[in-house]
């Protein structure tokens, strides 16, 4: 075995530290753990996510002690907790507001890495661990909702698991698969009753852990992008530390409670006074017990599936809606590789590269509005152009980050036509005249996007121009 450092802790804590390296394991993590002197409001969102997930997994675990993974008692032990378990109520929205304030930091979390290009500089394994948490929330989130056995729960699930039918050959067994039994009942219940404690409880941990380990043998990034670690080296605590870097602990753990104490204030403020969020958080249909025999009127997800949902129903055919479905959470895990600039944050990148970014957070922020409307011709149109707006974002970001000068005004013309022939073909109907109608008319908000960010910069010269990147990091 290796020789541990020695140490000067005496008493218990010597005691400890020669059995177990405890302090050794605290200071290589948190009290000396140098991180970027310039961290801001973005940087919250980390802790902010474990917190998150410490709140889920304990409301989660009293709610465990008295809800029933059973068809026929689930929607009961549900109101039972809210009515008549002491303090039931309040651990439920607690952990039903929770689900939403998670996806609410997680995007912003997620964001942020877009903007720095914190999954730059050895960082691509980080962001993947980052995708594989996002997918594994995703699952969990789903399948919790199925628990309260309600008309959406029932539906909603009904839906999704549906789709694994439209998989050619494996389909029809998978989802029979997934749902244990032909038919969506107890089975399927009782499975995501016990996965949707499994993976928070141990496989989000085990997960964050190993993130946690990727980002401190990396070091963070920060909003200059500028990496502290290749840097002059010494400051006031260590000869050996990067110059820009301050202990993660007191410097941080502070910084962080000053955000955390913020965001427990509106947490808890939306769990006492609008733990329903109008809809958003827990939907109506939802406080009817599940009913196999009486669609809702309208299906729909919660808010946080819901840009996912409307890349579904943009596509008619739903063997192709499900696999747009998947592609656009996949096509996140190539962003490492598909942002080729080597400047990370976009301070120093050009103007057309944070329009592409902001516009594609907009886009975002419609296609969620979108899944939660119901279908009119002009929302399902709106739907498909910001589908394709969403997929021509990683095109665009690609042809930015490209080594070398290309020539945008082909690259405009290429993509537009693209878009152009795939109306043409797949989905101009004249008789459709409602449709049709609102093809031609919402065509410009594509010319209008590729515009912005491939014409600009190509005949406005301050558009296209990247700052100097610092030596190191400022403020
Ligand atoms: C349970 C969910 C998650 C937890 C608890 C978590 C936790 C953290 C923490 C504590 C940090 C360091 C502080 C900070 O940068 O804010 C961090 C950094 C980072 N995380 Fe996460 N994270 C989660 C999900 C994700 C996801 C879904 C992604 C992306 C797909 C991601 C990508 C990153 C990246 C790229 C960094 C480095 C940022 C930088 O240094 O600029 N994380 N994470």
């Amino acid at each position: 075995m290796a020789d541990r450092p020695e140490h000067n802790y005496t008493g218990f804590l010597g005691w400890v530290e020669d059995r177990f390296p405890a302090m050794e394991t605290w200071n290589y993590h948190v009290a000396q753990y140098y991180a970027p002197k310039n961290f801001n409001f973005w940087y919250f969102f980390g802790s902010l996510a474990m917190v998150v997930l410490a709140i889920q997994i304990f409301s989660g675990l009293f709610l465990a002690f008295h809800y029933k993974p059973d068809a026929a008692l689930a929607f009961a032990s549900v109101e039972y907790i809210m009515r008549d378990v002491p303090g039931g109520w309040f651990i439920r929205y607690m952990h039903s507001t929770g689900a939403s304030a998670f996806f609410v930091v997680v995007y912003l979390h997620m964001f942020r890495a877009l903007i720095y290009g914190s999954y730059k500089g050895k960082r691509e394994l980080l962001w993947l661990i980052g995708m594989v948490i996002y997918v594994a929330l995703m699952a969990t989130a789903f399948m919790g909702y199925l628990l309260p056995w309600g008309q959406m729960s029932y539906w909603g699930a009904q839906v999704i698991i549906n789709l694994f039918n439209t998989i050619p050959v494996v389909g029809n067994d998978l989802s029979i698969w997934i749902r244990g039994d032909f038919v969506l009942g107890d089975a399927t219940l009782n499975r995501f009753f016990a996965l949707h404690f499994f993976i928070p409880s141990l496989i989000l941990p085990a997960l964050v852990f190993v993130h946690m380990v990727a980002l401190h043998t990396v070091g963070s990034n920060n909003p200059d992008g500028v990496e502290i670690k290749q840097g002059p080296k010494g400051n006031r605590w260590s000869d050996t530390a990067p110059k820009d870097g301050i202990p993660f602990h007191p410097y941080y753990t502070v910084k962080d409670i000053v955000g955390l104490v913020v965001f427990l204030f509106g947490f808890f403020a939306i769990v006492f006074f609008a733990p329903e969020m109008g809809g958003y958080f827990l939907e109506k249909p939802n406080f009817e017990p599940a009913n196999a025999l009486k669609t809702p009127e309208h299906i729909a997800p919660v808010w946080y599936f819901t840009p996912f949902y409307t890349v579904l129903r943009a596509i008619p055919d739903p063997w192709w809606g499900t696999v747009a479905m998947f592609a656009a959470i996949i096509v996140l895990f190539f962003l490492p590789w598909l942002d080729r600039n080597p400047v990370k944050s976009w301070r120093y990148r050009n103007l057309a590269h944070k329009m592409n970014l902001l516009l594609f957070a907009l886009v975002f922020v419609i296609l969620g509005w979108m899944g939660v409307e119901a279908v009119t011709p002009v929302y399902k149109e709106l739907g498909t152009r910001m589908t394709q707006i969403y997929f021509l974002f990683f095109v665009v970001l690609w042809l930015h980050s490209y080594p070398k000068q290309i020539n945008y005004v082909k690259w405009f013309g290429i993509l537009l036509g693209i878009v152009i022939l795939y109306d043409i073909v797949f989905r101009y109907n004249a008789e459709a005249a409602d449709e049709a109608s609102q093809l031609i008319k919402q065509f410009p908000l594509i010319v209008i996007y590729l515009g912005l960010t491939l014409l600009l910069p190509a005949f406005k010269p301050r558009f296209n121009e990247e700052k100097a990147v610092p030596d190191r990091v400022t403020g």
